[in-house]
């Protein structure tokens, strides 16, 4: 058993400087117990090897139901989101390579790439506008205006809704307890009934966007039910959401902080590429994939995990491991190999990392391209991180020109 003591992993502060935390859990104690904010235990998994061997490695179960058959507790669900949990990250094996198929039918590179254009359109628009005002809330202007906008054009939503549509899903990523939770009921409620809506509309009348896609999808035989396209909507909606918006946010703020790095890459914008996979390792914007649970007893770096146990794999972590990372804190936008972990790894590699990818690169490159001499508004002591377990990113990034 281990003597380090356990920081509150949700905290803002704790979410500002997670590293040395995690260094500590690497040297000594590489699969650690933790007490998570809802009381119950779970394992940190804090090293690459590990981390890759533990995402890979199918005794660990999505669904503790799965796991564990006859006891597995899952967490309460109102009725009204219970469809929501049939999604693919959610699920195992057979049920979830199904979804994932069948999205792949409508997710395809082509569908992705046909949106390189209309991303820099909006990336300029976005930035015009704030040029003009002099000023930019990074995150509020930016960061998160546009990946909500792409994800809500390739979904098919009509313009007219963006406004509403904006609106339920921040409520949604907003639920990070039970309380919030019971708060945004009403929220969506209107928004899955507004998604059944769409989906009925694009049954009837089919359009060029993923929704109709999904709907022939399940048309050709290979079917979603009703549940299960809302279900993969909403999940689209929100793992490409806050993920996307934390990558900017955090990847901005480094290369800010390492202006030698800056400059390489506003000078050669064709660095682009490598700079995006080195800030996606350096920042995690998800810190910690999603839960897994032991389907049978497991040892792990020694460390013996008990039937049923909670599993968490540390992306953030395993990101910065000097056994596969030279010099793993050091930014270096041209580091190649860079086999980082923050879109995961496994049946559940991150489904929309070409899009992820594409958007980082244009709005890093545009941002650089349009604002030469961006600086920070504010001492970096003083932004704020956002709280919570899974995510990391900032609550505002206050810069000028
Ligand atoms: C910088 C942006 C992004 C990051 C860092 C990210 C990261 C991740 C990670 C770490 C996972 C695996 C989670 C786990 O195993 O527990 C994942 C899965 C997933 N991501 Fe992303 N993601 C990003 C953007 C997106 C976008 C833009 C979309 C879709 C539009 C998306 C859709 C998904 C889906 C559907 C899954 C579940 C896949 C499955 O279960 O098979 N992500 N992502």
């Amino acid at each position: 058993m281990t003597s380090i003591p356990q920081p509150r992993l949700n905290s803002a502060k704790f979410k500002a400087d997670p590293f040395p935390f995690f260094a500590r859990l690497r040297e000594e104690a590489p699969v650690y117990r933790a007490t998570l904010p809802n009381g119950r235990p779970a394992w940190l998994v804090a090293r690459y090897d590990d981390a890759l061997a533990t995402l890979k490695d199918e005794r660990f179960a999505k669904n503790p139901r799965v796991a564990v058959p006859e006891g597995g507790k899952a967490p309460w669900v109102p009725a009204l989101l219970r469809p929501l949990t049939q999604n693919m990250l959610d699920l195992d094996g057979a049920d979830h390579d199904r979804l994932r198929r069948l999205v792949h039918k409508g997710f395809t590179p082509r569908r992705v790439e046909a949106l390189r254009s209309r991303i820099q359109v909006l990336c300029d628009e976005l930035l015009d506008t704030a040029i003009s005002r002099g000023r930019l809330e990074l995150m509020r202007d930016y960061a998160l205006p546009l990946p909500i906008t792409i994800i809500a054009e390739l979904l098919g939503v009509p313009k007219k809704d963006r406004g509403r549509f904006h609106h339920w899903s921040s409520q949604f990523v907003g639920v990070s307890t039970p309380l919030s939770l019971v708060r945004a009921l009403p929220a969506l409620w209107r928004f899955t009934r507004y998604l059944r809506r769409l989906v009925e509309d694009r049954r009837a009348a089919p359009q060029d966007d993923l929704i109709t896609a999904l709907v022939q999808a399940e048309e050709a035989g290979d079917a979603l039910s009703e549940d299960e396209l809302l279900a993969m909507v909403t999940i689209l909606l929100i793992a490409g959401h806050e993920t996307t918006v934390n990558l900017l946010g955090s990847g901005t703020l480094a290369l800010l902080q390492h202006p030698a790095q800056l400059e390489l890459l506003a000078g050669n914008p064709e660095l682009a590429d490598t700079a995006i996979e080195e800030l996606l390792r350096y920042t995690s914007p998800v810190s910690i994939a999603t839960e897994r649970f032991a389907r049978e007893a497991v040892s792990i770096a020694d460390t013996s995990i008990a039937r049923g146990d909670q599993v968490l794999v540390v992306l953030v972590s395993a990101n910065r491991d000097q056994r596969q990372f030279p010099d793993p804190d050091r930014l270096d936008i041209t580091r190649e190999p860079n086999r980082h972990l923050a879109l995961g790894q496994g049946i559940h590699y991150c489904l929309g990392a070409p899009l992820a990818r594409l958007e980082a690169q244009i709005a890093i490159n545009t941002l650089l391209r349009r604002i030469p001499r961006l600086r920070l508004r504010r001492p970096v002591d003083t932004l704020r991180w956002s709280g919570g377990i899974f995510l990391r990113g900032l609550k505002r990034l206050p810069l000028e020109r």
